[in-house]
């Protein structure tokens, strides 16, 4: 095989309880990216359409999440990358994730799969650095594996992935603003208070307590944010607002996707991620900011082949 045309998902990162350590993998919005072979080596982005990123691949997500690969083999060829942005950058929903997890997938499959999608992890990690200025997985993990995925640890990086209940829906609203992942990790506190810390490390057990169990008003209670979401809703215009239209219409709980400004609700069923998301819309719609919305059931694929 000398050619591979992908999919990469987007993702929700943080989840409220888990900031860095937990992701979501979304269906039916993602990038795509054609990776191939070719005879100059290293690796060369040839075409970005959809958005404005560099091309030169030190500073590229994909080209350093790809050049983190190859460190570990001496070949006498290289790889193109031709990348299809249709996750905006700064909308808080795993762009630049999806760029670096698709590189390593690609490249992975056309060496014949040397590594296992959890190893892949550490490189697409090194990708982020670019993106935020500093090395994180809770997205690249869940775009690469699927479902939910819990980073145990950084060091050594410790990926688990726990598939999701059947019934759960994420609905995220995506306002056409930028926010800088690298502003919004400027605006949190480097330290927390013992006080907080209990807080937010129930919150985190709760969570994954249910989604082991389906216990579906458990990950309702445990989605809260005591850390971060304090520190960062001044940047998302009428956040507030749209957290409790989806709250008060029957979501589990609701949040900041990411590091924003997308908004991000998880809901018991289908019926009531529509009226969820009809809350929000209606919510939003007098900021007079321009914005979408998706509803989503949890994708278990993660970074596929197309
Ligand atoms: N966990 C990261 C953050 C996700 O919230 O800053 C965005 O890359």
């Amino acid at each position: 095989m000398n050619e591979i045309k992908i999919f990469c998902p987007a993702t929700i990162a943080n989840l409220n309880c888990g900031f860095d350590i937990l992701g979501l993998c979304l269906e039916g919005i993602g990038d795509e990216m054609i990776i191939r072979k070719s005879t100059e080596k290293g690796v060369k982005i040839t075409k970005i359409v959809g958005a404005n990123l560099p091309f030169e691949t030190g500073k590229n997500v994909a080209g350093v999440a790809a050049l983190a690969l190859l460190e570990n083999f001496e070949l006498d060829f290289g790889f193109e990358i031709e990348i299809y942005k249709n996750i905006k950058t700064g909308s808080g929903i795993g762009s630049s994730s999806a760029s670096a997890a698709g590189a390593v997938y690609g490249i992975n499959e056309l060496l014949g799969k040397p590594f296992s999608k959890v190893e892949l992890v550490n490189f697409a990690m090194k990708g982020e650095v670019v993106a935020s200025g500093s090395e994180h997985a809770d997205n690249v993990a869940a775009c690469l594996l699927g479902g939910f995925t819990l980073i145990r640890g950084y060091e050594p990086l410790d990926v688990i992935q726990i598939a999701s209940p059947n019934e759960l829906y994420a609905v995220v609203l995506h306002p056409h603003i930028e926010v800088k992942t690298s502003d919004a990790r400027a605006v949190i506190q480097p330290t927390v208070s013992l006080k907080a810390a209990i807080t937010q490390t129930g919150n985190l057990g709760g969570f994954i307590a249910g989604l082991y169990t389906n216990d579906y008003d458990l990950i309702g209670r445990s989605l809260k944010d005591v850390l971060v979401e304090p520190f960062r809703k001044h940047l998302i215009p009428n956040f507030d607002e749209v957290k409790n239209a989806a709250i008060n219409n029957g979501a589990l709980g609701a949040g900041i996707s990411g590091a924003g400004p997308s908004i991000f609700a998880l809901c018991k069923g289908k019926e009531s991620a529509e009226k969820v998301a009809n809350a929000m819309k209606d919510s939003y719609q007098s900021t007079g900011i321009e914005f979408d919305i998706h509803v989503s059931k949890v994708n278990s694929k993660g970074t596929e082949t197309i």
